[in-house]
């Protein structure tokens, strides 16, 4: 079902140490560095990773970024900091049916921004907009098991792990790799206690 245009996505969201929006083709060269620091954390899990090596490659991927957003087929967001606006990764909330009203939440992390909480908050927003601005049923995180860091993050936020779908997805180097489905659904979502 095409997107319902009854439904405003805001331009920008905020949590209290992040800022998500739609990145500009004035992101690109910030992008490539983030890309470039992080390419021995993000490869193994990003595949899109591999094709992103000059300017020109990171222009592309935010051009196809902003278009999917203008048709709603994917939200795709860099994660700026609130304090000095510099960018710390990227996340994506992907509707899987608009009409059913269910996602899927990504996200990564340039390396100098990881382990201070910016990939669990930027969770927290993304799943409050779906659940409070989207009316979202359902929002999933996917997570490759050997993937420890990723996992922690909705394990740490009360998602429910609901099982593994075996060799579903295609794993670093396209062979078929397993995936943790972690959900949440309204009823979950009202009990949770996040500030
Ligand atoms: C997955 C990924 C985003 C996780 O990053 P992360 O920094 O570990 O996750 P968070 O930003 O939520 O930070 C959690 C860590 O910060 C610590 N932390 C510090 N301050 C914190 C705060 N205010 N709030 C929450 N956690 C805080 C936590 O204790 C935790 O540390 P630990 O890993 O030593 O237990 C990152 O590893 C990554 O980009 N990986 C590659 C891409 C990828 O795999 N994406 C997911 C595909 S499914």
């Amino acid at each position: 079902m095409a997107f319902p245009h009854d439904i405003s996505v805001p331009d920008a969201l905020h949590g209290p140490r992040v800022l998500l929006r739609p990145l500009g083709l004035d992101d690109a060269a910030e992008l490539l560095a983030a890309i470039h620091e992080s390419r021995g954390h993000l490869t193994p899990w990003l595949p899109w990773v591999r094709h992103v090596h000059t300017i020109a490659d990171a222009q592309a991927f935010v051009a196809r970024t902003r278009t999917r957003w203008r048709r709603r087929t994917d939200l795709a967001m860099g994660i700026f900091a609130r304090n000095g606006g510099h960018l710390l990764g990227g996340c994506t909330l992907h509707p899987h049916d608009w009409s059913l009203r269910t996602f899927e939440i990504g996200y990564w992390l340039r390396s100098t921004a990881t382990g201070r909480g910016h990939a669990a908050e930027t969770v927290q927003v993304l799943t409050r907009f779906a659940f409070e601005g989207l009316k979202a049923n359902r929002v999933e995180i996917r997570v490759d098991p050997r993937n420890a860091k990723s996992r922690a993050v909705p394990e740490r936020l009360g998602f429910v792990y609901e099982g593994t779908l075996r060799r579903s997805a295609p794993g670093a180097n396209g062979e078929p790799a397993d995936r943790m489905i972690f959900a949440l659904i309204p009823d979950d979502y009202r009990r949770l206690d996040w500030p």
